[in-house]
């Protein structure tokens, strides 16, 4: 164990002394690069890159590659693998059969990507399964319906799942295109450590910050040392703000209205999944892995259309025995402007009517956008708004009605 982590008041990593990336360097990396020219190939989807991506960084630490089927079960129904390690979500790749027919037990096989024009990772087979996705989709996103997105997802992939370590050596280019924001766990832990930070709260977003989202990162500054705004820098739903255009947003945000050096931005490459709850497991247990001591957990985390109820992703976590995460969540209640109050309240905390109340869902938000009109006072920032004005006027009208339709995230 290194100096570094023996002397850390941050949290441990999930299940393990020290963060375990996967990723290749240096002389092994070369030499991984030239044997995979030799390997057979699969291309990976989107999702399954990002899976690559964290387990290569050590944000999936302790898992060392894709789960088998004793973990995928296990985890599915019980949210613990074979070994009793806590994990809500199945971290699998999958292959079509006449793809899997050709990879041969012990094998090793070059992990690309979508387009298949980087090499990720290389994997050496371990198993290789056939899942009940109606199972993985009814514990996972409790519903099979094929209209949430990720139930589509699981049920597009192939029907046999690969299992094994992975050594990774692909980057997505995630380094290249957010200087200064994609950033390791063993960097945003350096930076706590080097900023005495040690309750530092995580942001979750895949979403421009409005207002209420100011908010919830500001109370929680009054409990913690830091926030770490964590973006999902992965794909979203199509006609969702795309990464570049919410991290200049929040950028504005964070310049204008917060002290400096109390919030910190990053990214992370991983895809939504949309699974609500279990979802909101997930992203906790990564940010232990990135060194944050809470996950804020509001309302509808991680959730789409009406699949969850706005609290749910909240109480999962008085559902799991207290000791499977060291990352606690931070809970709160809906937030808005309230006129009467004359400030940004909680529904815990004023007793006004909803005709007081400055609440915008995702889908008129885009349409207001979209049309170029007046976004209610309060909602926004000027500077936001400012942002988003310009991404907005520079769509084509077919754009902006494919951003007006993903009304999925609606709140
Ligand atoms: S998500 O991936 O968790 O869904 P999103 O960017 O939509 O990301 O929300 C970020 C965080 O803010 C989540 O914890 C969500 O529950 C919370 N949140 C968003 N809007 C509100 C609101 N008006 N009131 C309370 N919590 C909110």
């Amino acid at each position: 164990m290194d100096h570094m982590s023996t002397l850390s008041k941050l949290v441990k990593p999930h299940g393990s002394e020290q963060l375990q990336p996967r990723a290749l360097t240096g002389a092994d990396r070369q030499l991984a690069i030239t044997r995979a020219q030799t390997l057979p190939r699969l291309n990976i989807s989107s999702r399954e890159a990002g899976d690559v991506l964290m387990l290569g960084i050590g944000g999936f630490t302790p898992l060392t590659g894709f789960m088998g089927e004793a973990d995928w079960r296990g985890v599915c129904t019980q949210m613990r693998c074979e070994n009793g390690l806590f994990w809500p979500i199945p971290i699998t790749l999958s292959a079509t059969p006449e793809q899997a027919a050709d990879f041969a037990i012990g094998s090793e096989i070059g992990l690309w990507d979508a387009n298949g024009h980087e090499l990720l990772a290389i994997l050496t087979l371990r198993e290789k399964y056939r899942i009940d996705k109606a199972l993985e989709c009814c514990e996972v996103f409790r519903t099979n319906d094929m209209a949430h997105p990720g139930v589509a997802m699981v049920m597009q992939q192939g029907e046999i799942n690969l299992a094994g370590d992975i050594a990774v050596i692909g980057d997505g280019r995630f380094p290249q295109e957010y200087p200064g924001i994609y950033l390791t766990p063993a960097q945003t832990r350096a930076l706590f450590e080097e900023k005495k930070w040690y309750t530092v709260a995580a942001f979750q977003t895949r979403n421009p910050m409005h207002r209420s989202h100011e908010h919830l990162v500001k109370s929680a500054l009054e409990l913690c040392d830091g926030v770490l705004i964590h973006s999902l820098l992965g794909q979203l739903k199509p006609g969702d703000i795309p990464a570049e255009v919410r991290q200049e947003a929040i950028s504005v945000l964070v310049d204008h209205y917060f002290v400096k050096d109390t919030v910190m931005q990053a990214g992370y490459p991983l895809d939504m999944r949309y699974a609500g709850p279990r979802e909101a497991l997930l992203h906790a247990l990564f940010r232990q892995n990135y060194g944050c001591s809470h996950l804020i957990v509001g309302r509808d985390h991680a959730g789409v259309g009406d699949y969850y109820g706005p609290f749910d992703a909240q109480h999962i976590f008085d559902e799991i025995p207290r000791a499977s995460l060291l990352t606690q969540p931070l809970k709160f209640e809906w937030a808005f402007w309230c006129n009467i109050c004359d400030g940004m309240v909680t529904q815990r905390s004023c007793p006004h009517s909803d005709a007081e109340r400055v609440i915008v869902s995702g889908t008129k938000l885009r349409k207001l956008l979209a049309e170029n009109q007046k976004v209610p006072d309060h909602f926004s920032r000027p500077e936001v708004l400012k942002v988003l004005q310009k991404y907005y006027a520079g769509l084509t009208d077919t754009d902006k009605v494919e951003v007006q339709l993903s009304g999925h995230s609606a709140r």
